[in-house]
C-alpha cells in the first residue's frame, strides 16, 4: 500500500501515520521530520532548509524531492510507505509520480484530512513533541500523563517546536492555500482523492481513513 496524507499543517497527518504504520506495516515518510534531523545534525541541508521552516516557507522543491527519492530506496519501504507532508507542490507531485513509474508501482489513495483554519492555530500553538521518540502530544486534547514528560519514552522537557509560533502558523497556512491546495485538482483528476474529517477525535478519524483503505479497525 502506497499512501499519501494530504491537509494544512496541523491537521493530524503525523499523528494518523504514527498510529497507522505499525498497524498496515508500512513506513512513515515525513520530510519535516527529515529536515528536522538534518537541522539537529548540523548538515549543509539543514542549515539551508532552518531559515525556510522557521519563516513558514516551503524548502524548495529540489531539497525535498531529493530526500525522498534517496529515501524511497531504503528497504523498509519494499511493503509500502505512508507518506506525510509530500508533495506539498504540483512540481513535487510530478517528480514523485515519475519516480514511481519507474519502479513500476503507484499511489493507491491520497488522504486528504480536512480541518478549517481557526482549529489549525489552536492546535500548532498548543502542540508539544518529543525530541527523542517524536510522540506528538496537545496540551488541551492530548496531554501527557506526567506534565512535560513523554508517555511512550518518558523523556523530560517536551518541545515546542520553532515554527509553532503565531506568524510562522500564518505563513504555513498561506503556504498551504496558495501552494499545496492545488494538488488537490492534482489527484482529483487521478481519481485518488479521499476526504475524511480531521475535526472529530483522533480515534474517530483513524476509523474514518481505516474504511477508506479498506482495512478493519
Ligand atoms: P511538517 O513537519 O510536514 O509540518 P506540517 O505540514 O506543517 O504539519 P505538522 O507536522 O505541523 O502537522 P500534522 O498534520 O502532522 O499534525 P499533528 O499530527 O502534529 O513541515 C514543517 C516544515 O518543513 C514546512 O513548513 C516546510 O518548511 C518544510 N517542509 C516539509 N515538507 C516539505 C515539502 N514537501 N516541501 C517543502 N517544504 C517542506 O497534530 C497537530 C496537533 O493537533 C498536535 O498537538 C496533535 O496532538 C493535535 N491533534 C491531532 N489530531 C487531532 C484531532 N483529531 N483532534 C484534536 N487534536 C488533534
Amino acid at each position: 500500500m502506497r499512501l499519501i496524507f494530504f491537509g494544512p499543517p496541523g491537521a493530524g497527518k503525523g499523528t494518523q501515520a504514527k498510529r497507522l504504520e505499525e498497524e498496515m506495516n508500512i513506513v512513515q515518510l515525513s520530510t519535516g521530520d527529515m529536515l528536522r534531523a538534518a537541522i539537529r545534525e548540523g548538515t549543509l541541508l539543514g542549515k539551508e532548509a532552518k531559515g525556510y521552516m522557521d519563516a513558514g516557507k516551503l524548502v524548495p522543491d529540489g531539497i525535498v524531492v531529493g530526500l525522498i527519492r534517496e529515501r524511497m530506496h531504503g528497504e523498509d519501504c519494499e511493503n509500502g510507505f505512508l507518506l506525510d507532508g509530500f508533495p506539498r507542490t504540483v512540481v513535487q507531485a510530478e517528480a514523485l509520480e515519475k519516480m514511481l513509474d519507474s519502479q513500476k508501482c503507484s499511489i493507491d489513495h491520497v488522504i486528504s484530512i480536512e480541518v478549517g483554519d481557526q482549529e489549525i492555530v489552536n492546535r500548532l500553538s498548543r502542540r508539544r513533541s518529543c525530541p527523542d521518540c517524536g510522540a506528538v502530544y496537545h496540551l488541551d486534547n492530548l496531554p501527557p500523563k506526567v506534565e512535560d514528560v513523554c508517555d511512550a519514552c518518558q523523556k523530560q522537557g517536551l518541545l515546542h517546536r520553532d515554527d509553532d509560533v503565531p506568524s510562522a502558523i500564518q505563513a504555513r497556512l498561506s503556504a498551504f492555500h496558495d501552494q499545496t491546495e492545488p494538488l488537490r485538482e492534482f489527484y482529483q483528476e487521478r481519481g485518488l482523492l479521499r476526504s475524511v474529517s480531521g475535526s472529530q477525535g483522533p480515534d474517530e478519524v483513524c476509523s474514518e481513513i481505516r474504511e477508506v483503505v479498506s482495512i478493519s479497525g
